[in-house]
């Protein structure tokens, strides 16, 4: 069986006001009742196919993971905490570590964002057969998604000679290119994106992060090696993690590595990584709006609206989103919501 390792550890600014440093992204309901974090417990709930899920996260999401869980009666198989988040290529290694010890290192992990939206159908569960086909064969296989604009934020895959069934070797790997090289690979048109979900055996990826990450490796072996447990937490030691260099998995593992797969995923997928997503994947009106809670929409078309309490009013916008939490309202067009993260750091620096 394949053991989920899910990813919860992120910040995700680019929703403020509803993602916070204290509730981020991954947590929140946006749209339906579960959150993204459910939401993934979901996809790896089926016990023919997946070992319960090793969470990892930040020591300050603990009791929202812990919470979030039992409200879906999902059984993890431990919840891992990081002293303080230094990226995902050492939370991929500490989790390995783990997989190695519990189920052995010939396990297939399967490594999922936290804060994705997913259909959850017979195409998605027969990529993830193919992914395991090509990780039983040695491969650090991801889920390549077809692009549709020439998007910054993510990984891009120059697809190579078929493999395994469904699986293609990795030409190139460009984590978050620039402008002009992502508009060169999405005209090339033998690109995919790099959905953020990896499949590999653990020994696999462990010999990889030697090879190509040594530092971070041994500061999550230290961390480990070293760890606490206490109930169904596992706190892992601070002095030794913080001693990992900040670095994604994607650039210290899928750009250096010769020895990666895709498998082509005609799934839907969306990262929700800005309220331009959001909007793009809530049932719109005739009109084009995408509203939640309790709001007003007069000759007002294409936007989002959400609130969390207070009655919003919105008229003769559009194109926008008008987005109240609690306590903070955002203002901003939908075209722009890739800078909200900017805004973000403006709003820290003027406390
Ligand atoms: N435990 C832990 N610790 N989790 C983390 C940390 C950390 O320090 N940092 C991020 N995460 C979690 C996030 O919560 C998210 O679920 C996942 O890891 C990916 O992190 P992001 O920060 O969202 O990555 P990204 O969106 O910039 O890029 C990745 O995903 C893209 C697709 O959405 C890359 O894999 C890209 O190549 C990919 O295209
Ligand atoms: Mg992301």
């Amino acid at each position: 069986k394949i053991v989920p390792v899910i990813m919860a550890g992120g910040k995700g600014t680019r929703l403020w006001p509803l993602s916070r440093a204290t509730a981020a992204k991954q947590f929140i309901r946006f749209i339906g009742d579960k959150t993204l974090f459910q939401g993934t417990l979901d996809r790896v709930a089926d016990h023919d196919l997946y070992e319960p899920a090793v969470v990892i996260t930040n020591e300050e999401f603990r009791f929202l993971v812990a919470e979030q869980a039992r409200e879906m009666d999902a059984k993890l198989s431990g919840i891992v905490l990081e002293p303080e988040a230094r990226n995902t290529a050492a939370a991929v290694a500490v989790a390995a570590l783990i997989v190695a010890d519990l189920y052995g290192s010939d396990t297939l992990l399967q490594v999922l964002p936290s804060d994705h939206d997913i259909a959850t159908d017979d195409r998605y569960r027969s990529c993830v057969d193919a992914a395991a086909t090509a990780a039983r064969a040695g491969k650090i296989v991801t889920f390549g998604i077809t692009p549709t604009e020439p998007a910054t934020g993510y990984g891009y895959i120059e697809m190579g000679e078929p493999l395994t069934a469904g699986a293609n070797a990795v030409k190139r790997f460009v984590e978050k290119p620039k402008a002009e090289d992502a508009e060169k690979m999405l005209a090339a048109g033998n690109y995919f994106w790099n959905s953020g979900m990896f499949v590999f055996s653990a020994g696999q990826i462990l010999s990889e992060l030697r090879l190509l990450a040594p530092d971070v490796l041994a500061a999550a072996e230290k961390s480990v090696r070293v760890a606490t447990k206490d109930l169904d937490f596992t706190r892992l030691d601070a002095e030794a993690f913080a001693e990992s260099p900040s670095i994604s998995i994607d650039y210290a593992v899928m750009e250096k590595t010769s020895n990666a797969a895709v498998v082509p995923s005609p799934i839907s997928w969306s990262d929700l990584g800005s309220w331009d997503a959001v909007w793009k994947l809530g049932n719109a009106d005739p009109d084009g709006n995408v509203v939640s809670g309790n709001a007003t929409l007069v000759n007002t078309r294409n936007s989002l609206v959400m609130s969390r309490n207070s009655h919003l009013a919105v008229q003769g916008m559009d194109g926008v989103a008008v987005i109240a939490s609690e306590d903070a309202v955002y203002v901003g067009r939908l075209d722009d919501s890739q800078q909200v993260g900017n805004l973000v750091k403006l709003l820290a620096a003027d406390k």
